[in-house]
């Protein structure tokens, strides 16, 4: 059965873009002329995926609104012989179907993804966590499909990081199957550099059998205290992990926000020269 459902994880507090997020989701912060969380939907609808369930918290409600119909909008522009806005506006609201649930306490990433159960039901589903941005030529989730296609089981999307950072992620080690494809034998959350089973760490993206949510409700708080989805899906009987080919952002925080607005705007067919000019321009300051 094809995979059409995407839990999207986002009632973090967002602490590294405080004060900012006091008051805006970070999810809604521009890469250029979108929002970031509409790179991720973007990737989801372009590798066959219908449904999104946000798992939201108190203040980010602005996300829903973001991908909603909005009605008065779209007249009001209509009124003004705005059409092409009127169809710029729509065309994100018509992008996917999306339901939302919350996390009432900030549990963990574990938590959030069981949060989503009733909107998943019984059935395969992909989690993307927003933060993790990837430009590429075939989408992730995709990449992920495909691997889920041929094999079965859990997969995961995996990247190469330094020694040193292991303790920031979930780290897979196992087998290699192929130049790109692990049989995941253990799966350790942020371990100490010295503990790291291997330096391939999952990046935000999933394909999760329903079994995950059973055995999340069994999976007591891990590292930082929270209920971690790594240590549920060590739990599961079959997994892979795939070496996505793409270039990656972590919008999480400042800096990568910033790349990838420079590797985005750059690009852009509207902006690109001006935002190549004005690269230029600060390079020698
Ligand atoms: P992070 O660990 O990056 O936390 O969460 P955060 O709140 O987003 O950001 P910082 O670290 O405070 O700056 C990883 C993902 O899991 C979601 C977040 O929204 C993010 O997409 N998450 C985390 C939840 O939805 N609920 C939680 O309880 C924890």
């Amino acid at each position: 059965m094809a995979v059409t459902k995407a839990v999207l994880p986002v009632a973090g507090l967002g602490t590294r873009f405080l004060p900012l997020t006091k008051a805006v989701p970070k999810e809604l912060l521009p890469i250029v002329d979108r929002p970031c969380i509409e790179y991720v939907v973007a990737e989801a609808v372009a590798a066959g995926i219908t449904d999104l369930v946000f798992v939201t918290a108190r203040g980010k409600g602005a996300i829903e609104d973001y991908f909603d119909r909005s009605p008065m909008l779209e007249a009001t522009l209509e009124a003004a012989g705005k059409g092409a806005l009127v169809a710029e506006v729509r065309r994100v609201a018509e992008l996917a179907r999306v339901v939302t649930v919350r996390q009432d306490q900030m549990r963990g990433l574990g938590h959030a993804v069981l949060c989503a159960a009733p909107a998943v039901g019984n059935e395969d589903f992909v989690v993307i966590l927003p933060d993790d941005i990837v430009d590429a030529e075939v989408p992730v989730v995709a990449q992920l499909l495909n691997v889920h296609a041929a094999r079965g089981g859990a997969v995961v999307s995996l990247k190469n990081v330094p020694r040193e950072r292991t303790n920031r992620y979930g780290i897979c080690a196992g087998p290699m199957l192929t130049e790109t494809l692990m049989r995941i034998d253990r799966m350790v959350e942020k371990p100490k550099p010295e503990d790291a089973p291997s330096t391939l760490s999952i990046v935000g993206r999933y394909v999760l059998p329903a079994a995950i949510f059973a055995i999340l409700r069994e999976t007591p708080p891990g590292a930082g205290g929270e209920i971690q989805l790594t240590d549920a899906l060590a739990r599961l009987p079959l997994a892979y992990g795939h070496v996505f080919s793409g270039q990656h952002f972590d919008t999480g925080n400042p800096v990568g926000l910033l790349e990838a607005q420079l590797h985005y705007a750059t690009r852009h067919p509207e902006y690109g020269a001006a935002a190549r000019a004005l690269c230029a321009r600060f390079a020698g300051s």
